[in-house]
């Protein structure tokens, strides 16, 4: 990859918005990609990513880093891990060697492992090449030294990248497990070792499901299906760009099973049910029939987090799509992460299905929060319900009975005539099942050709309510639908800061049943 084939930077900015996010990590005044090295340790999550510290579009890649106490209040540290002369520093992850398996920690501190992929420079003896490195800190991630070794895991390739490491105990023994890529195969390799320095090959996974472009940033995690303990699952996930379901970059995953050795793919996971009963014709239509995180256009490079307690499973995405990332129209940051999403698993129609719900605490102050009293029959025309003043960030929370009606849902934005150029629709379609999200009428759509778009994902009900919640965050919105059983990310870069919630079903009738609108400012 380089920067010109692969993320090309964007032309001058012509509107550059002031609409940083409230509720979302942005760097201070430079560009972000992918995160990196998520981990948690003493009451404080830390946030590594894909950064240029010396501009706002793909380039000089290093690791920036931010920390939290609430996965809602970020503070922004100096560069964790700088590129030079023969390396930027892509994509990895951090584990804590508690048992000092690495020699890097001291008598009185434990060490902090960064393995992070070395995309080597021409003046490196490595050029061209991908490989895996190491960097350690003995202050508990706050500064880091590059070994001397580096990098410790190369197979010559080019596109050998993203190793996400965690701690393997199970019947086959106790040793670290590294998840990596070999993008351009749509493959993902397993390695382990004793040391993090010293790399054995286990197995190979893929291509399988969604190859329609490279594999990035794979991660590998158990959870227990429907919270029993006895029945543990593994979760691969596996991002891709392009080729994913919204088109450009997206995340898919991969139920089964992995015993030290190799991930097993469940049976049947390559084809969970879909709400059209049709034969898929054509490879969109197959690819609906993939596991993805999201269903929008903007949630990429997601990873979760290590060494939360409680055996708690939190992911975080990149919310662009480098479709058209280096473009996007904000100043002097660009790119934006999306909120931290717990991630559960539990049986819909009959099979595991990955379950994300937001999992950030709202800040104690500058929250107002809206109710409705009433239920609100809906039939034809919108019904408008207070927004947010600009600057806010919203959470809505709304639980819709379907009725007699064909398309319902909520309206983001004016929907009078007059302002028809900065709504947003979320659109469910009782006759197809499908719930989408349509930005072609966002406001700042013009910056790039790929940007406005309609994304939808199959979402039956099995008979019962819908129930949505988004976050609207300036310029972003999530929507989780059911609980959680599918989301869609989508930016949009809406012309007024005023933005209104309306309600609305067509083509008979339907019921607001519940309407809470939390206001953070
Ligand atoms: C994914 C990615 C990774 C790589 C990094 C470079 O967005 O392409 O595969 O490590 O970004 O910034």
């Amino acid at each position: 990859m380089t920067e010109t084939t692969t993320h090309p930077a964007g032309p001058a900015e012509e509107t550059a918005l002031n609409i940083r996010p409230i509720l979302h990590y942005t760097a201070k005044n430079t560009w972000l990609n992918d995160p990196n090295g998520l981990i948690y340790s003493n009451g404080i999550y830390h946030l590594y990513y894909q950064n240029n510290p010396y501009g706002n579009v793909w380039g000089n890649m290093a690791w920036g880093h931010a920390t939290s106490t609430d996965l809602t209040t970020w503070t922004e540290h100096p560069v964790a891990i700088p590129g030079d002369e023969e390396e930027d520093i892509f994509s990895g992850s951090i584990v804590i060697d508690h048992l000092n398996t690495s020699g890097f920690g001291t008598e009185d501190r434990t060490p902090w492992v960064a393995v992070y992929t070395s995309a080597f420079k021409d003046p490196s003896p490595h050029r061209g090449t991908q490989a895996q490195s190491l960097a350690y800190s003995l202050d508990e991630g706050m500064t880091w030294s590059k070994f001397t070794g580096n990098p410790v895991l190369s197979r010559g390739s080019l596109n050998f990248r993203d190793p996400k490491v965690f701690w393997y105990e199970g019947p086959a023994g106790s040793y670290w497990v590294m998840v990596a890529v070999e993008a351009q195969e749509q493959k993902v390799l397993l390695y382990r070792s004793e040391n993090l320095k010293d790399w054995d090959q286990l197995s190979e996974f893929g291509p399988a499901n969604a190859t329609g472009g490279e594999w990035e940033c794979p991660d590998l995690f158990p959870l227990p299906l429907d919270n029993d303990p006895l029945l543990m699952k593994w979760v691969l996930t596996v991002n891709i760009n392009p080729g994913a379901v919204a088109g450009g970059s997206g995340g898919q995953y991969f139920i089964g099973n992995f015993d030290g050795t190799s991930f097993i793919q469940d049976e049947h996971d390559d084809s969970p049910p879909v709400s059209s009963e049709a034969e898929p014709t054509d490879t969109a239509q197959q690819l609906r029939k993939y596991n993805w995180l999201d269903w929008g256009r903007d949630y990429y490079a997601a990873v979760s987090f290590s060494n939360v307690p409680d055996n708690r499973r939190i992911m975080i995405g990149w919310m662009n799509n480098w479709d058209y990332a280096n473009d996007t129209p904000t100043s002097p940051w660009r790119s934006a992460m999306s909120v931290a999403r717990d991630v559960t698993l539990r049986t819909i129609g009959g099979r595991p299905a990955v379950i994300q719900q937001p999992a950030f605490r709202l800040p104690d102050h500058g929250v107002h929060v809206y109710e409705i009293s009433d239920q609100v029959e809906l039939n034809g025309t919108p019904v408008t319900f207070p927004g947010s003043a600009d600057g806010t960030a919203l959470i809505v929370r709304a639980e819709f009975q379907t009725g007699t009606a064909s398309r319902l849902g909520l309206i983001l934005g004016s929907p009078s005539a007059a302002n028809a150029d900065s709504r947003t629709d979320i659109v469910y379609d009782t006759g197809t099942s499908e719930l989408a999200v349509d930005r072609t009428k966002s406001g700042h759509t013009t910056f790039h050709p790929l940007f406005p778009s309609v994304e939808s994902c199959p979402l039956a009900l099995y008979g019962k309510d819908l129930t949505l919640e988004i976050i609207i965050d300036r310029c972003s919105l999530e929507v989780f639908a059911q609980n959680g059983q599918v989301a869609i990310t989508d930016l949009i870069f809406p012309a007024r800061g005023q933005q209104f919630i309306s309600a609305f079903a067509e083509g008979g009738d339907a019921t607001l049943k519940k309407l809470t609108i939390t206001e953070v400012g």
